[in-house]
């Protein structure tokens, strides 16, 4: 199969988050299964300065645009898999992320941006780009590549489209004036189409238009046809669902990079046959926060986009309160977002020195570390579409402390006597968001882990859970065949 993966980020290109992690390490899984795969992502600024000097492999004018752009080939480090970037430098070489200028506001022309990035991959995937290659599939991902399905629906022939759903909590909602000024065409405006409640909307364009959506998990995939997780979308992809035409699909991990017997990162390596050394990183970690080395006391981790999706309040508070009662615990915390977050974390370390330590800012090796130094892992999420920091924990022997929603549900199995006693347990779940669940989940956690023997079982059982990409590629490239067959 020819598959064309279309995405806003790609891991270690340019990131922000899991989007990233899966658009590389999902494409890279579909060509080691010998599908010919290629990524096609915007040229950033930041992404150019990492690769050097690219080849030009076709200029493209696109209809009502003055420039041309450029298609250059370069490859996803550390692998052969073959990467596209659409090269617009009016649109894409500038300072700060993807999204958000230095200063963390949205660019004011992300609409315009993520559009022509859009047009690009349609160019390519309908052959007008010239290049010597047509995708039987466009895969694509969030709201930025909304546009793509929308705008192949008006080509014929036209390959098959998935679009998969990482996060339903950005849209890409923008005004009637600037789908005006986009340029597109009218025929897209209209209810069963990207308008929504008199706004356009980017991800309605792939849901309404993809032949197939994807969401990241079997539980997010439900949750979504809901009211609460819906964002006013969940009548659509209720029916989307009935239709048997949305499917979740959960995400694996790079079992390479994250691996506690060869990540590079960090300093002692260990494994399920030798569990001794993840002490030592523990305390490493205790150094390197300036915090107390102590092997006894119960090391918690977050690594975290700082925003409410991750429940980052719940944990301040429930943290808080163990603290205040004196309880034998430690938080390390690395994570950047909205200033009141990273504010309250201030204030908590400021209250506990020598209890909590706290880095801002994005810090690769650093998550390694976390991952392999503390002993239980906090992701009390709103909700969470896979989430991966889980699985990354699960795989280090680091326990997930969770809440019982999206990708969490589906890969934790929670501490119950029930599921200890069949050696199933991998980690705590609660279900209200509120701080006294997860506080009253946090006292459990204490308590189990005053029994080593009961804590090491559930790390074994743990790091022998399979999340390689085995499964989940497979169901892709299923769902593929499954696309092209009927088309
Ligand atoms: P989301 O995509 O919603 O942020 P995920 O759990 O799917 O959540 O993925 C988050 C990814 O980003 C993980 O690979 C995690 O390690 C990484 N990450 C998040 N914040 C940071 C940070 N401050 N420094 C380093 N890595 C981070
Ligand atoms: C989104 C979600 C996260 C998921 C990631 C990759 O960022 O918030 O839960 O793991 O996409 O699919």
């Amino acid at each position: 199969r020819k598959i064309l993966f279309a995405s806003s980020e790609v891991h270690p290109l340019i990131k922000t988050g899991g989007l990233a992690d899966v658009s590389a390490s999902l494409p890279l899984a579909l060509s080691q299964m010998q599908q010919d795969i290629r990524i096609i992502m915007p040229a950033y600024r930041a992404t150019l300065q990492q690769l050097g000097e690219c080849p030009l492999i076709a200029t493209v004018k696109l209809e009502g645009y003055h420039q041309p752009i450029h298609l250059l080939q370069a490859q996803l480090p550390e692998s052969d898999v073959a990467v596209l970037l659409v090269d617009s430098p009016e649109h894409f070489d500038r300072d700060g992320g993807p999204y958000c200028d230095t200063q963390g506001g949205d660019w004011a022309d992300n609409a315009a941006r993520f559009a022509l990035f859009c047009r690009a991959v349609v160019a390519v995937a309908t052959n007008q780009a010239g290049l010597d290659w047509q995708p039987d599939v466009v895969h694509c991902n969030d709201w930025q590549t909304g546009l793509i399905p929308a705008l192949l629906s008006l080509e014929k022939p036209r390959p098959a489209t998935v679009f998969t759903i990482h996060n339903m909590a950005y849209q890409g909602v923008f005004s009637r004036e600037v789908f005006e000024m986009l340029d597109l065409p009218e025929a897209l405006w209209q209810i069963e189409g990207i308008e929504f409640y008199g706004m356009m909307s980017f991800m309605k364009g792939g849901l309404v238009y993809a032949d197939h959506i994807t969401s990241v998990s079997p539980t997010y995939a439900q949750e979504i046809c809901h009211y609460e997780y819906g964002y006013g979308l969940e009548g659509l992809l209720a029916l989307r669902s009935e239709q048997s035409r949305l499917s979740g699909i959960v995400n694996g991990i790079d079992t390479q990079e994250w691996n506690p017997q060869t990540d590079k990162f960090i300093s002692h390596h260990y494994s399920i046959k030798n569990l001794r050394p993840k002490s030592l990183n523990k305390k490493a970690l205790q150094q390197h926060f300036f915090l107390p080395e102590s092997a006894e006391t119960l090391m918690f981790g977050m690594i975290s986009r700082l925003v409410s999706q991750k429940g980052v309040d719940l944990t301040i508070d429930a943290i808080h309160r163990l603290l205040a009662e004196g309880k034998d615990i430690q938080l390390v915390c690395l994570g950047s977002g909205e200033a009141g977050f990273e504010q309250d974390l201030r204030v908590l370390r400021a209250r506990f020195p020598d209890r909590v330590g706290i880095q801002f800012g994005y810090d690769e090796a650093l998550a390694h570390k976390i991952e392999a130094g503390v002993d239980a892992f906090l992701m009390p999420s709103r909700f969470e579409p896979c989430g991966l920091n889980q699985m990354y924990s699960l795989r280090y022997g680091t326990l997930p402390v969770v809440r019982n929603t999206g990708g969490l549900a589906d890969t934790v199995v929670d501490a119950s006597e029930e599921n200890r006693k069949q050696m199933l347990a991998t980690g705590f779940k609660f279900t209200k968001p509120t701080v006294k669940d997860l506080y009253d989940t946090l006292l459990k956690v204490n308590e189990l882990f005053s029994h080593p023997r009961l804590w090491r079982r559930m790390m074994l059982t743990a790091m022998v859970q399979d999340f390689s990409w085995i499964n989940s590629a497979q169901a892709y490239l299923h769902l593929y065949q499954q696309l092209v067959d009927n088309s």
